[in-house]
């Protein structure tokens, strides 16, 4: 079915406008600054949390909200009058509106529906830096008669760690301490302490839910507005209109539900704010309190967040090619879908449980793809990540801004990240300062990057400290030591592909993916030393990657194609000796990432991609998908076909390809792949149900006996960066280089012109591609200003002004 069945985008492609509530998914917004998040659905579904979705959530989320979308913020309504009762934003009564929409745009959504001749639009956002929420209300009396309204916003508690509330709910509620604070004419609501893995500790904040309008009533406790059996479905209180005041909840479920009585005149409206928040300062409470309670400071921070946003999003690279979906995608949603896999990485979603904190080479990825549109955001990650790292050139696998760096066993594949991203840092600024900056190394019980020192009692602390520099070349160092009878990198527990987790838990498991990714990283940490005048260090940086390349190509050609890796027991898997898992995508296009194959494989390598994982839907991850589950493998064997890590159209893989594709100077055949995984260019939404305008973490696979082509887990994926990456630094190819802007476009055949605008150092760039003989790649000419340079490369300007740049393909 098409997208006009369930809405469509605003004229200025800034909004999405959804026009029918019940979407095959529940298709969501996040509303955010950097510390605090509302996700919500274009029902008002969904949560809220103060810097870790897991450790310090405020708001409920149920695992099954994907299916029913509930519970959420919500407004209930009963007409005094007629006695007539709904929910203002569709959900949670699901009674039929005369009309509905709803609307989620950069940093908020709004909700709009009429029943019974009462439209209510309600505008959510989260302010630019206060730690709440606001809900900015507005109710019109349609009709030529009185209304007599009650309104009741609500919503329902969680207050803490998300994942001991799960295993111990009974338990959980018992710390529980809500309130009406008739001074503050507010629901104030805390947990006596923090209890999460059997440490306690102190409770800071309060949590308040407050409305600018007067209070006629106040219910806290979940049970007895709802009613025996009942959900937020259909409330007692609301369906039978008993409501009674609930002053305070002690150690039982909790919510925040206020009564107001609202007089409408005929055609008459009236606007209110309720604000929802977190704070842990008693000063701050009464500040949050009277800003937002007063309507028109409310909007005036709406506009604010607005005018944020689009600064963020819309100020910068701007693309213009024959595609306007493509562009739509590139210049507006993977943008802000890159923020917020930027502010909270893979954890916070509608289908994760959110279990906290931030893995190590997500955040590296993220840094990167951000780099172009928010370098300051980019280099604190790169600050953020650099103490990370051990000694011995391992890593913690992540880190939690609530609870610091991660505690589990290093991975094998975290080492060679971070050296793209400071480079990548080093590329769009000139800054090669960086990596003489000094950090302290980490400190914690894991050694040699497998195994506990039962000796080591000090907790997480430091290690002296060293360069940035110093420890990319000890995380590169670590890996390229780090290697099984083959000479290949071990595998450990997982690399790229947290799925493959037991290849190589005997310590003997090789990926060969991780060899590619290495040979990428020692090249650019060659470049590195390079620019720091270590030129000794650098040959011996590119012998290391020459000596990785050499073993590669010995061992993991298995004649059209590389393999992807040996198990713990030798066996190999990527080969066409298997009967499943023949062939993997990221061995093919990490070996172009990574400049490994001679053209001659690279020619056949690229010819079986196009044969055996390229689809309708996009290319698999690999193919065929595990029919049962390899106890030599791991949990890539257990997931049903086609889903997840087995055998998926894996949409980070896809545009790691599409940058191999660009390489290869296969313009037509990356564009092809990036557009079967576009969210805004999907042909029957009933098979894809995901939200149309961001990207999803990967489409079914086609070995699924029925869901060829459904999106899953959007949002939060590493694929919304390499996408903007691949279409402006590849496809478009303005790519940043240490000199400068190198100009280097990689076009399907069929687009004749395409243009970029890319701000570069200080100065803006305004490039128009012209492609008259209809090539992929290659560049004839290239005008700066008017003037004909020599080469591809701009040199940075940094005048603060536009240039104009016409670039003749052929
Ligand atoms: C998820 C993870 C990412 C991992 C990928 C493949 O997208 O966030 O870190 O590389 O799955 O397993």
């Amino acid at each position: 079915m098409s997208l006009k069945k369930y809405g469509h985008f605003s004229k200025d492609g800034t909004e999405f406008i959804i026009t029918n509530p019940i979407t095959p998914r529940p298709w969501i917004n996040y509303l955010t600054n950097e510390d605090y998040c509302a996700i919500i659905s274009q029902n008002a579904g969904g949560y809220s949390f103060y810097k870790d979705c897991r450790s310090d959530r405020i708001l409920r989320w149920a695992p099954s909200n994907w299916h029913n979308d509930r519970p959420g913020r919500y407004v209930y309504v009963r007409d005094k009058d007629t006695k007539k009762y709904w929910s203002a934003s569709y959900q949670p009564m699901r009674i039929k509106p005369q009309l509905y929409e709803a609307r989620h745009g950069l940093g908020y959504t709004v909700t709009n529906t009429t029943y019974h001749g009462v439209n209510i639009e309600i505008t959510f956002f989260v302010p630019t830096h206060d730690t709440c929420e606001v809900w900015l209300v507005k109710v019109t009396n349609k009709t030529d008669k009185k209304k007599n309204l009650e309104l009741f916003p609500y919503a329902e508690w969680l207050l803490g760690d998300y994942h001991q509330e799960l295993r111990y709910r009974n338990i959980m509620n018992l710390y529980n301490r809500v309130w009406y604070d008739k001074s503050s004419k507010a629901i104030f609501a805390k947990k006596t302490a923090f209890w999460g893995d059997m440490h306690i500790k102190p409770y800071p904040y309060i949590n308040f839910l407050a409305s600018s309008l007067p209070v006629a009533g106040f219910a806290t406790q979940k049970d007895a507005f709802l009613g025996r059996c009942n959900t937020e479905e259909a409330p007692e209180a609301i369906v039978k209109g008993n409501f009674k005041n609930f002053e305070l909840t002690s150690g039982e479920d909790a919510i925040a539900c206020l009564k107001h009585n609202l007089f409408l005149k005929p055609k008459s409206s009236k606007e209110f704010s309720i604000v929802l928040g977190q704070t842990d300062k008693d000063d701050h409470l009464a500040v949050l309190l009277d800003k937002y309670r007063d309507v028109k400071k409310a909007k005036s921070e709406l506009n604010a967040v607005k005018k944020l946003w689009s600064e963020r999003v819309l100020d910068n690279i701007v693309i213009e090619t024959p595609d306007k979906d493509f562009d739509r995608m590139m210049n507006i949603w993977v943008k802000y879908q890159v923020y917020i896999c930027n502010f909270w990485s893979r954890s916070p979603s509608y289908y994760h449980e959110g279990g906290g904190g931030r893995g190590f080479r997500d955040s590296c990825q993220d840094a990167e793809s951000i780099m172009s549109i928010d370098v300051a955001h980019a280099k604190k990650k790169i600050r953020r990540i650099v103490p990370l790292i051990r000694k011995d050139g391992t890593c913690a696998p992540g880190f939690s801004d609530t609870t610091g760096p991660a505690k589990h066993r290093p991975n094998k594949d975290h080492p060679v990240w971070l050296t793209m991203t400071v480079a990548a840092y080093i590329k769009e600024t000139g800054d090669n300062e960086i990596l003489q900056e000094y950090a302290p190394y980490l400190k914690d019980n894991w050694i040699n990057g497998w195994d506990k020192d039962v000796n080591y009692k000090g907790g997480i602390s430091t290690d002296g400290e060293g360069t940035i520099f110093e420890h990319l070349e000890k995380n590169l160092n670590f890996t390229f030591n780090d290697v099984g009878s083959k000479g290949l990198p071990l595998i450990g527990h997982a690399d790229w592909n947290d799925a493959i987790d037991a290849a190589g838990i005997k310590l003997k498991g090789e990926s060969v993916w991780l060899g590619m990714a290495l040979v990428r990283s020692l090249k650019t940490l060659a470049e590195l030393a390079m620019l720091l005048g270590e030129n000794k260090k650098a040959d011996q940086l590119l012998h290391k990657a020459s000596t990785m390349t050499d073993r590669i190509n010995d061992i993991a050609w298995d004649g059209n194609w590389y393999v992807r890796g040996f198990t713990d027991e030798g066996d190999v898997y990527g080969s066409s000796k298997n009967k499943e898992g023949k062939m993997y995508i990221n061995a093919q296009s990490w070996s172009i990432l990574s400049g490994v194959p001679s053209k001659e494989r690279q020619d056949k390598l690229l010819k079986s991609v196009d044969k055996h994982l390229d689809g309708p839907h996009g290319i698999a991850l690999f193919s065929p998908a595990y029919s049962k589950w390899d106890s030599g493998l791991g949990r890539i064997s257990m997931f049903s076909e086609g889903t997840k890590e087995n055998a998926a159209v894996f949409c980070h893989a896809v545009t790691f390809h599409a940058v191999a594709e660009c390489i290869a100077g296969r313009g037509t055949k990356a564009y092809e792949a990036m557009k079967k995984i576009m969210p805004n260019s999907q042909k029957d939404y009933d098979l894809y149900k995901t939200e149309p305008y961001v990207y999803a973490e990967y489409l079914v696979g086609p070995e699924h006996p029925y869901l060829y082509g459904e999106g899953a887990f959007t949002w939060i994926t590493g694929n919304a960066g390499w996408n903007f990456l691949a279409a402006t630094e590849r496809l478009l190819g303005a790519r940043r280089e240490y000199m400068g802007l190198r100009i280097d476009p990689c076009l399907p055949k069929k687009w004749k012109k395409a243009k970029i605008v890319r701000p570069f150092r200080g100065a803006v760039y305004h490039i128009t591609i012209k492609n008259p003989g209809q090539k992929e790649k290659g560049v004839k000419k290239i005008f700066v200003d008017g003037q004909e340079i020599d080469g591809n490369l701009i040199y940075p300007h940094s005048d603060g002004k536009v240039h104009n740049v016409e670039v003749i393909m052929g």
